[in-house]
C-alpha cells in the first residue's frame, strides 16, 4: 500500500557509498512508491555523471533517473561547494535528506541540512567531535527533526540476535574482544588520496567505528579509555595518510577491545575485505563466546574473468550486506542489511510525518519530539541521543593517534568530555 507520505530524498555526495548503497535503496524505495522526486548533489559534475552512466545501475533500475546538482552539462573540473544548499532549499519542510560527504564535513552539512528543516539520515560517523554531535541533537530536537546515523551492521541479523541474547544473559558479561576491519588497497587509488589525509581521519575512524558501534549495541558498555597508534604511508598522489591502525579501547566494566584497521587488504585476495568481531565474555564458572566472522559467510565464487572486488577471479561473497538481486519487479532489487538499514531510517522519518501530519503545529512540534524520543530510546535506529558514545570514541581517537597512541580518557562526570591521560 502506498503510504500517504512520500518524502522527496536529497543525497549530498555522490561518491564510492552513494554508488554502492544509498542510490540504489533509494532508488527501489522510489519504484516501491516511497520515495517522491530524487536529486543527488556533489562538488562537481563528474561523479554525478559516473552515477548517471553506471551500467550496473542502468541495469538494476530501468527508466529511473535522478535530477544533478551542479547539472551534468557543468564542466567536469568546475566545483561548486555550495551549490547543495539550492537543492535545500527547494525541498518542502520535512523531507528526507541524506548526507554522504567526506567524514569533515559532516558537521556543517548537517548544520545546514537542520536549518532547512529536513530529517537527515547520515553516513557514520556523525561528526568527530561529541560537542557537534551534541549540537546536532539539540538543534534536530528543537525543530521535531529525526537525525539517523548509517550504522548499517546494527541491521546485520548476526548483530540483532547476539544484541538480543546478550541482554538474556546467554554469554555472561564483555572482558576481551578483537575486531578487525582492513578495506582493499585499491582504496588509496580513489578519492580518498584527497582527503584521507593523516591530519583529517584514519582508519580507525573510518572504519573501526563500526565495530565500537556494535559492541556497545551488544553490550551497552561505554567505553572510558581509549588508546590508538597509526602506521602512516603514501598515497598515490603523495599525500600522506595513516594507512594502518591499532585501538585499544577500554569499557565502564575494565573490560578491553583491540580495533585492527587499515587501507591494506590485497586486490588479488578472495576478500572483499578483511573483517570480523570475536568477543569473550565472563559468566559464573564458565565463559561466553561471540565470534562474527564477516568477511567469509561461506559463499566462494571463482569467475572466470577477474571481476570480484579488487579484479580477483576467486571471491568470498557475502549475500548479507548488500547485493543486487532479481525480483518480481523490473531490473534487480538491492537486497542486504545495507538496504534495510537505510530502509528502516527513511521509514522512521515517514512514520513520523504519517502520525503528526493530521496534526496543528505546536502538538505536531511535541508529537514529533515524543517519536524521535522513542526511537532514542528504542536502540535500533542510531541517533545523536544514543550513539554520541561513538562521537567520544572518534575524538579520543584523532586525538591518541596524533600523539603516537598515548592514552586518552573519555570523561562522563562532571560534563562528557575527553582529555589526553598525562595532561590531567
Ligand atoms: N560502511 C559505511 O558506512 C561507509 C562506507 C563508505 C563510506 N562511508 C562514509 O561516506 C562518506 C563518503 O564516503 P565515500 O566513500 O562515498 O567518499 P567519496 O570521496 O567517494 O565521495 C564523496 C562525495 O562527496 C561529494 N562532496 C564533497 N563536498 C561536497 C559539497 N560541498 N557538496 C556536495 N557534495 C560534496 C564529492 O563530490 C563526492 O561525490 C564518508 O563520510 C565515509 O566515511 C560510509
Amino acid at each position: 500500500m502506498k503510504p500517504a507520505i512520500c518524502p522527496d530524498v536529497v543525497v549530498i555526495g555522490g561518491g564510492m557509498i552513494t554508488h554502492d548503497l544509498i542510490l540504489p535503496s533509494v532508488y527501489h524505495l522510489q519504484r516501491l512508491g516511497r520515495v517522491g522526486k530524487l536529486t543527488v548533489c556533489a562538488l562537481n559534475s563528474a561523479p554525478l555523471l559516473a552515477l548517471k552512466d553506471s551500467a550496473e545501475l542502468q541495469q538494476a533500475f530501468p527508466g529511473q533517473a535522478f535530477e544533478a546538482s551542479p547539472p551534468l552539462s557543468e564542466k567536469p573540473d568546475h566545483l561548486f561547494p555550495e551549490r547543495y544548499k539550492e537543492a535545500l532549499a527547494r525541498l518542502a519542510p520535512r523531507q528526507s535528506v541524506i548526507v554522504a560527504v567526506p567524514d569533515q564535513f559532516h558537521y556543517e552539512t548537517l548544520k545546514e541540512v537542520l536549518a532547512h528543516d529536513q530529517h537527515v539520515l547520515c553516513v557514520k560517523p556523525l561528526v568527530l567531535k561529541y560537542d557537534h554531535a551534541h549540537e546536532i541533537e539539540r538543534l534536530a530536537r528543537d525543530r521535531g527533526l529525526f537525525v539517523g546515523v548509517e550504522y548499517h551492521k546494527r541491521f546485520d541479523r548476526r548483530s540483532l540476535m547476539a544484541k538480543r541474547q546478550y541482554a538474556l544473559g546467554h554469554f555472561g558479561e564483555f572482558a576481551m574482544g578483537e575486531a578487525k576491519m582492513i578495506e582493499p588497497y585499491y582504496y588509496r587509488h580513489s578519492n580518498f588520496q584527497n582527503w584521507f589525509t593523516c591530519d583529517k581521519t584514519d582508519p580507525f575512524v573510518y572504519v573501526g567505528c563500526h565495530y565500537v558501534d556494535l559492541v556497545y549495541f551488544i553490550t551497552g558498555l561505554q567505553p572510558v579509555a581509549l588508546s590508538v597508534s597509526g602506521v602512516k604511508g603514501r598515497f598515490p598522489n603523495g599525500n600522506e595518510g595513516f594507512l594502518w591502525s591499532h585501538g585499544r579501547v577500554r569499557y565502564e566494566n575494565g573490560a578491553l577491545l583491540a580495533v585492527t584497521d587499515g587501507l591494506g587488504y590485497p586486490d588479488d585476495a578472495a576478500g572483499s575485505n578483511d573483517q570480523g568481531l570475536l568477543m569473550y565474555c565472563e559468566g559464573k564458572n564458565a565463559s561466553g563466546m561471540i565470534e562474527h566472522r564477516d568477511n567469509d559467510r561461506g559463499v566462494r565464487y571463482c569467475y572466470l574473468e577477474g571481476i570480484g572486488c579488487g579484479g580477483s577471479k576467486y571471491n568470498y561473497v557475502s549475500p548479507d550486506f548488500y547485493r543486487l538481486v532479481p525480483w518480481e519487479g523490473p531490473g534487480f532489487k538491492p537486497a542486504g542489511y545495507g538496504f534495510e538499514s537505510i530502509a528502516a531510517n527513511l521509514e522512521a522519518m515517514q512514520r513520523i510525518e504519517r502520525e503528526t501530519a493530521h496534526l496543528p503545529d505546536e502538538p505536531a512540534l511535541a508529537r514529533r519530539r515524543e517519536l524521535i524520543a522513542e526511537i532514542d530510546r528504542q536502540g535500533l535506529l542510531a541517533t545523536p541521543a544514543n550513539s554520541y558514545i561513538n562521537e567520544l570514541v572518534v575524538e579520543a581517537a584523532r586525538l591518541s593517534i596524533v600523539n603516537d597512541g598515548a592514552w586518552v580518557d573519555i570523561r562522563y562526570e562532571p560534563r562528557l568530555h575527553v582529555a589526553l591521560r598525562h595532561s590531567h
